[in-house]
């Protein structure tokens, strides 16, 4: 099968497209035909070799989420069938035409919803739901900061914190991104240098509730002064760089503050939690509740350049490879 490989740890120039074995679905696990490859953060870290992302074993296949129908059923799996249509995340290798899936990781795509929707809201759409309903579960009139809100997890999660009752300062870098953060329902949208002045000024000068972060050291210490007392700072990425250790005595003057570094793994930790998870992103897709933007389709050939455009700044929603795409 075709499949993009990366052989050393690098830029995008180190992932090459190849012919590898397709994997022999083991006790347990599914063999799908990859329809749609998510593109994320992550696979930049792995690609780059940043801890503890980076791959153990050299060359490897990238890609972690993906969606496609199932071609073969392992040993031992009761739950799925071949032909049924499938959506997963945190499984190594969908950068492929085929991939090996735990069925236990597997989630059944419901009719009505393309492909590429699930592939596209599958480890973002997650994301957004465990920041605001278990990190800091968003309440009716909390007012909230959401930075980065024109990307992939930022639309989710503006529009998601809407739905909670949320108030949301949301923070983009252009006018095009503001739009979108806007349609999202974003209350306030500001760019990142008065992003902390507008929090304030919106709480009568008391701060917001929580702060979302996944840009990370750019955004830090202005998101810190932007909390109301005992605020949650919700540090989930590093788009700008890794925030620098930090002091924890500064909490304490600062409101008594929490700071949390939160990742997807731990909020999908049981068959249940997953399927509540991606159970509430498929009734609202299907109710038209929450509107999921793909900004950007690529051959598997072209992983490369959308790993370079969402490294970029310049990418909107969720970028997608789509391993049936005609790579001319
Ligand atoms: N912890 C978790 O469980 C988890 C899960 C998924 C993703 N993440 C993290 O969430 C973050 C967002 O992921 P995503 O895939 O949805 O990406 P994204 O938000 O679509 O892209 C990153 C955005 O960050 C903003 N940004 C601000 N400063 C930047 C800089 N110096 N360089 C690059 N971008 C900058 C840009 O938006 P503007 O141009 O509007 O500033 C950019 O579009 C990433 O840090 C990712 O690692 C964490």
């Amino acid at each position: 099968m075709r499949a993009v490989i990366g052989r050393q740890h690098g830029g995008p120039e180190v992932l090459t497209m190849g012919e590898v074995t397709a994997p022999e679905p083991g006790p347990g696990q599914l063999l799908v035909d990859v329809a749609a490859a998510g593109v994320n953060y992550m696979d930049i870290y792995q690609r780059e070799g940043r801890p503890p992302y980076a791959s153990a074993k050299l060359p490897y296949v990238p890609g972690s989420e993906g969606a496609g129908t199932v071609a073969v059923v392992g040993p031992g799996v009761r739950d799925f069938a071949v032909g049924d249509r499938v959506v997963w995340t945190q499984v190594p290798g969908s950068y492929a035409e085929q991939a090996a899936v735990p069925a236990a990781l597997a989630v059944t795509v419901p009719e009505g919803v393309d492909l590429s929707v699930a592939a596209a809201v599958m480890l973002q759409g997650m994301t957004a739901h465990y920041l605001c309903h278990s990190t800091y579960p968003v309440s009716q009139g909390d007012h909230v900061v959401v930075h980065a809100a024109a990307g992939g997890v930022g639309l989710l999660l503006t529009q998601m914190i809407a739905m909670r009752g949320g108030i949301s300062v949301a923070t983009t870098s252009t006018t095009g991104k503001a739009v979108l953060a806007q349609q999202a329902g974003a209350n306030y949208v500001t760019d990142y240098d008065d992003f902390a002045e507008v929090a304030r000024r919106v709480t009568d000068g008391a701060g917001v509730a929580a702060v979302y972060d996944g840009v990370g050291q750019a955004t830090f210490e202005a998101s810190l002064s932007a909390l109301r007392v005992r605020g949650y700072m919700v540090l989930y990425g590093a788009a700008s760089g890794p925030v620098p250790p930090f002091d924890l005595q500064r909490l304490n003057p600062a409101g008594s503050l929490f700071v949390t570094r939160p990742t997807l793994g731990h909020h999908m930790a049981s068959r249940e939690e997953l399927l509540w998870r991606t159970g509430d992103l498929f009734r609202w897709i299907a109710e038209g509740r929450l509107s999921v933007r793909v900004g950007g389709r690529y051959p598997l050939e072209q992983a490369a350049q959308a790993q370079a455009d969402l490294a970029s700044r310049g990418t909107t929603g969720k970028l997608l490879l789509l391993p049936g795409e005609d790579p001319a």
